[in-house]
This record gives structure tokens, sequence and C-alpha cells, in this order.
């Protein structure tokens, strides 16, 4: 028999499979809990009162009804809101883009609609809910401005680079007269709308004072270390002061990076009041805080007859607020998807009188790759080739950008297996000739692109006496199975069944891990759980070789695995060594490592690193109504090694999902002269329903990758990218009509 080294310490058993989430049963019958779900002896509840304005200065402020309910506690704003130790460093948080973070209560200027203006305390919620609605405010009124497109004449090129983002590169050849001087020639605006997250749960954190006065603080956060971070940054607290947890998430998906300003709010009150307070915000408030800026895009694609690009221009602009430079990677991909000679891709901001925008679900090539997956298709229209077809002419095996080969690029594989399983070879090229009876049938193409990362991350594995193992770190499962992959990595590298390991996330208290995001997670925290279980096999290993007459005496730790519970030489299974007598006989209760897990600084050197995808879409849309339907998505996906195909799938269906919301539904609608956010519901804020989901198939191409040992390169955010293209593409082939502004609704259809 072959030995059978993994990459841990014993065999794929679970890697690789298809298995349910191990955090199932505890989501499905109410025993997990979220942040605004915990509680605490005599809590108190904050209700935040809003700004209805956009712009100005608060000039009276009546919390005197409010204070005299019954039950209120106290009524906290900026007139009477304590000073916090971080005041002048503002409240700086791991993701922060470059800026002065919003201070809330901080003074009486407005700088957006939605800011909180006061904080209503009182013993119950209702209380609080009813008092905050007595609290009047009278403000002096400025003009705001949030119409990007008025003001994108005045963008900048942000003067300081937020962290982890590159901005565009240098222009290479001359994009400027290689377009002019193109036979065929496309230069077309793209425009996106303001997207808001509407996870099930919203953002809310409950700050419980204990005894000895540190706080147990629960937060709705995508990695608790940064609300530790916040809030011994604004508040002067230690680390050890504030114990930060966030065990489930009703999602996340960007929207719970940052920490926000109810988290500020609780904890400000409970210092206030010295005790226990829980603050929730509304489904309204969801619209106060980070959103996916809607960007106005410019694309120029010169060609001639064969397809071959002879230029791209990619030019973004998109709002910030005015006190922070949100930045993301909008056009960058432009200059990574194809091979070209002339490229130049410019990228600004406006400052509008928004809260700060934020990371959403791929984050700009959301935005991007619809400008420049939707402008390949109009080329494909206007020189007669196949769409798949011009994106092979264009096919790069190297980043043309860095100069790099990719590390590993299955994208060839993603078109020729979505295209087959989407049956792509039976579409009649031309517009409006498909059809099922009075509906028209159309089917479009796109590619996806996105980074894969790995960040920093450390973990903790802890092997029992009664053969148990517990794994984990203060990252966050944001519902997409984290718990899940990570119990599968740890039980296949100590030999374990599922049910003997348990993995615990989201509490400060474990193992240092950085926020759950960019789909780095599983390459970084995976990582690291792997590191982790190595170490505990290999001290184990080195105890059982030397307990009494071991049957591994003489035996290299290469030469075992870890399967059901023993030790054993590998392909001699009669040689072999329970886990638990191997402690039993050291004495030990248990065995423990801590590893931490980095990017491969060799591979980065030698190789660029990014998931592809394809993505096919059938739209069947009522001619007379305009009604579209998506009724088929297949996405082809190469994102390295799958740890999971069932959770993976999830969320790659998940992804799909919320990419048919930004090609059809999703659009946060801003009135510039009031400059709010109006609708402010999921009433009026449409998301697809179960109606709007149709078939959506995901294959897993087969990828081989080496940016780390597991040669996972992330999923999750690469299921949304280029979706939207490719169902307008579907719309355009269906009706013959391009739409270039998400979302694509009726009223542009008909
Ligand atoms: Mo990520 S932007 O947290 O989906």
């Amino acid at each position: 028999m072959a030995t059978q080294i993994s990459t841990s310490a014993g065999r794929d058993r679970f890697v690789g499979g298809a298995l349910s989430r191990v955090d199932g049963p505890a989501k499905v019958t109410g025993l997990a809990k979220y942040a605004g779900e915990f509680s605490a002896e005599n809590l108190a509840h904050g209700y935040v009162v809003s700004s209805t304005v956009a712009k100005g200065r608060i000039t009276a402020i009546d919390v005197s009804a409010a204070e005299a309910v019954p039950g209120v506690l106290k009524v906290i704003t900026h007139q009477n809101r304590p000073s916090v130790a971080g005041e002048a460093k503002a409240y700086q948080d791991m993701v922060a883009p470059p800026g002065l973070p919003f201070r809330p209560l901080y003074d009486e200027t407005i700088v957006f609609s939605g800011q909180p203006v006061a904080l209503v305390v009182a013993e119950e919620f209702e209380t609080a809910r009813h008092a905050a609605s007595l609290v009047t405010v009278t403000y002096e009124e400025d003009t705001p401005q949030t119409d990007i497109a008025a003001i994108a004449d005045e963008a900048y090129d942000p003067p300081k680079k937020r962290s982890g983002i590159k901005p565009p590169p240098k222009p290479w050849g001359d994009a400027g007269a290689a377009f002019d001087g193109a036979p065929i020639k496309l230069r077309q605006q793209y425009r996106i709308a303001h997207e808001h997250h509407n996870p099930m749960e919203p953002q809310a954190s409950t700050v419980i004072v204990e005894d000895d006065g540190t706080y147990t603080v629960y937060d709705k956060i995508q990695g608790v270390a940064n609300t530790q971070l916040y809030l011994t940054n604004a508040f002067g607290l230690k680390p050890e002061q504030v114990r930060c947890l966030s065990p489930y998430m009703g999602g996340g998906f960007g929207g719970a990076l940052r920490p926000q300003y109810q988290l500020f709010l609780a904890m400000l009150a409970a210092q206030d009041l010295n005790r226990s307070v829980r603050v929730v915000l509304t489904r309204d408030q969801m619209w106060s805080f980070t959103y996916r800026p809607g960007a106005i895009q410019t694309v120029s694609l010169g060609t001639d007859g064969s397809g071959k690009l002879q230029a791209i221009r990619h030019d973004a602009v998109h709002g910030t607020s005015t006190y922070e430079d949100y930045q993301e990677n909008i056009v960058n991909w432009s200059g990574i998807l194809y091979a070209c000679d002339n490229v130049e891709l410019t990228y600004r901001l406006a400052k509008l009188d928004t809260p700060t925008p934020g990371d959403m679900r791929a984050p700009g090539a959301v935005t991007g790759i619809f400008a420049l997956e939707t402008a390949m298709d109009e080329l494909a229209c206007a020189t007669g080739i196949d769409p798949i077809q011009l994106r092979l002419i264009n096919y790069t095996e190297t980043d043309p950008v860095e100069e790099k080969p990719f590390g590993s690029k299955a994208l060839k594989s993603c078109f020729e297996q979505g295209a087959e399983r989407f049956g792509w070879s039976k579409r009649s090229p031309e517009p409006r000739s498909m059809r099922d009876g009075r509906e028209l049938v159309g089917w479009g193409m796109a590619t996806g692109i996105w980074e894969s990362l790995m960040m920093q991350s450390s973990a903790r594995a802890t092997l029992t006496a009664d053969g148990r193992l517990e794994v984990g770190n203060s990252t966050a499962d944001i519902g997409t199975g984290t718990y899940t992959i990570l119990t599968q990595i740890a039980a296949d590298a100590l030999g374990l069944p599922m049910d003997h390991v348990t993995t615990k996330l989201g509490d400060t208290n474990l193992a240092q891990a950085p926020v759950a995001g960019g789909s780095w997670t599983a390459a970084s925290s995976g990582t690291a759980v792997m590191k982790a279980c190595r170490k505990v096999a290999e001290q184990a290993f080195k105890l059982a070789r030397g307990m009494d007459g071991s049957p591994l005496a003489n035996v290299d730790f290469e030469r075992v695995v870890f399967a059901n519970g023993r030790i054993e030489v590998a392909g001699d299974a009669s040689r072999s060594v329970a886990l638990t007598d191997v402690l039993k006989a050291a004495g030990k209760d248990k065995i423990e490592a801590t590893e931490s897990a980095s990017p491969d600084k060799d591979f980065k050197k030698k190789y660029e690193a990014y998931t592809h995808s394809a993505v096919f879409a059938e739209v069947k849309i009522d001619e007379d109504l305009g009604i579209v339907r998506v009724t088929r998505v297949v996405s082809a996906i190469a994102a390295g090694k799958i740890l999971n195909t069932k959770t993976a799938r999830s969320q790659i269906m998940g992804a799909v999902v919320m990419g048919i919301g930004s090609a059809l539904h999703e659009e946060s609608v801003l009135d510039h002269r009031l400059g709010r956010f109006m609708n402010r519901n999921l009433g009026e804020y449409h998301v697809p329903a179960h109606a709007d989901v149709h078939d959506i198939d995901v294959i897993f191409v087969e990828e081989e990758d080496k940016a780390n040992p597991l040669g996972v390169k992330g999923v999750g955010e690469i299921g949304i990218v280029g979706t939207a293209a490719a169902i307008g593409n579907a719309i355009h082939h269906a009706t013959g009509k391009r739409i270039r502004e998400l979302p694509i609704t009726v009223d542009k259809i008909l």
C-alpha cells in the first residue's frame, strides 16, 4: 500500500469532501447567539436618534421629554457626552481608510443624513425607542452635495493610499494614440448604483461590565481583533480590559469589517452609567454607514478585425465621505485580465456628504469588471467574434502589470467546462434571435477575477486526554463555512472523526487572527490551524515513540499517519498507538500548540495570485412587460483546492444571487435635495427573493496552486464578480438593448 502523506500529518479524509456545516444545527435551532442576543444582569438598552439632515449644525437639542419618560436612564448627546481618551488620535481600526474616522456625538456638526445625534438609554428597549421619538433636534442646514455625477470633474487622486489597495499602475504604451488609430473603437460610460449591506442581522453591540471592571463585548464584526483595537484606541483601554466576542454572524460580506457607531455608543453608555448596555441598529439605520459606492466609469477599447486589443483605457470615479478617503480596486483588473500593449487606468474620488462607503463583496471588482466585461461583449458584437473567443484571443498567462506569471490560472478550463455545461455552442449570436413562447431568450457570459490573498494568522490546537481536539483563533465565520473547513483540516491532521474536533472562533482570548474578509480566511486561518495541528501531531508522535515497547520505535515522523484516533505506521496498521494511550502514558492531560502562518515570500516574489471564473447567464424576458428572469447561471470557478465542495458551492451560489441583485434589483436611491438615501427598508431596497432565483450551477475546475501548503486560493467573492455583466450581456442578447447602468430595471428595458 502506498504511503499517503498529505500536507498535514494525517490523510485527507474530510478535506475536499462535501460536508454539512458543523455550526448548522446551532444556527437552525437558535443555540447560536448573535451580538444583540447576549445579555447580562441589569442590562440597559440604548436607542439611537438619527439626524434628519445631511449637512449643517445642531443648534438646539431638547431631551427633556425623553428624560421624563419613566425608565429612561440617560440621554447622551454631544452636549453632555463624556470625552474619551482617543479623541485626539481619533478612532482608528484595522481597515480604516486614510482620514479621520467618524466620531459619534463628538460635536454639533452634521456630516451625513442618519448621523447619530443622541443615544437614549433606558431599562427596556421599548422605553428607549419611545423616548428617542421625543427628542427634538433643531438644525442649521447647509446644502448637501451627494450627486457624484454633478461633481465628477472635481474628483481627485487620493493623496494617501489605503493600505492593501494598489493604486492604478503607471500607463504603458500609448493608449490614447493606439485607441485613436484603432479601426474598431468602443468608448462608453458605465454606471452602478449605490448598494447597501442588508444581512439578516443588523449591526449590534452588547457591552457587559464585569465585576472586576473589565468589559466583555459582543459585537457584530468580521474579526474581534478589530473591535478590540477600536475600543482600545477610542477609549484608551488596555487589550486585557476588553474581551471581544463574535461567535456567529448573520451575514458579513464587508459590512461588518469596521466597527460601527453602535459599538462606540454602547461602550460610552456602559462607562457613563457603569452598567451593561446593548445597542442594536434598526433596519433604517443600516443606511447610515458603509455601502458599495456607486461609480461612473468610462471604458475605451480599440481593436482591428482580429479582435486583438490594441488599447484599453479605464477610468473610474466614485464618492467618498468628507472625512475619509475610502478606496477600492476598480480599474486595475483591466490591466491584468487581458494582454494589451497600450493601457491607461485612472481612478479618482469625489467628496460627498454621505457616510464613508466601504467594502462590499469583492469591492471594486464587482464595479470594474461589470464595465470591462460589458465593454468586451460590446466589442464581440462589433467584431462579430464569439465572446469566449474574443477573450481567448486576448488571454494572458502572465500578469501584464507585474510582469510575473500567475501561480495558477485555469481560466481556460472555466471557459471550456462552463460553456459545455451551459450549452453555449447552441447559441445563435444574433440579438433577439432566441425565443421561448412570449419570452425573449438571451445568453450572455463574462469573466470574473479576484485576488487570492493570505494574511498572517495564528491558531491554537489542543489535544486532550479524552482524544478530543479543539482548534481556533479570533477570526470570524461570516456565514461562509469557516467553522466547518477548519474542523475538516484539524480532523484530517490528527486522524480524528469530525465530531471529536471543536473549532472556536470570534474571541480575543483565542489566538490572534485578522478580520475575515477578502476571501483570505481559508488560506490564512486554514494554514495556521494545519500548522498548529501538525505541531501537536509531532509532539504526540515523540511521546508515542518514547512509550515502553512502543510499536513506533525507530520510525520517523514522515512514515506515520494519523487515522482513527491512532498514530500508525503507514501501510502497517498493526503497528499503531491510540492518541488517548499516548497522553495517558505520558501522564499529560493535554498537548497544545500555537502556530502562526504567513504568506510565502518566495512564492510572492515569483508569482501573482488570482482566482478566476467564467459566468454564463440565461435570461428570459417578457417582451411586453420587460420583466427579466435569470433562468440559469453556470459559474465555473478556478480557485485552487476546494476544501469543502458543499460550503464552497453554497458560497458561490450566494454570491451569484448577490450578483443577480446588483444586476437587476439593488439600488440605494439618493434624494440629492435632502442628501439622503430614501429607500431605507427591504420593501423598497430590493434584493432577489426566491422567485428571482432559478438554476445556479457551480463548477469548480481543477487547479493546482502552491501559494500555501493547502493549495487553497479562497472562494466567495469570486462568485459575484462578472455575474452582473453576464446578465447584462444576456439581456442585450435577448433584446438588442445595451444597458450600461445597474440595476437593469424594467424602465430601462422597455
Ligand atoms: Mo468581504 S468585502 O468581507 O466579502
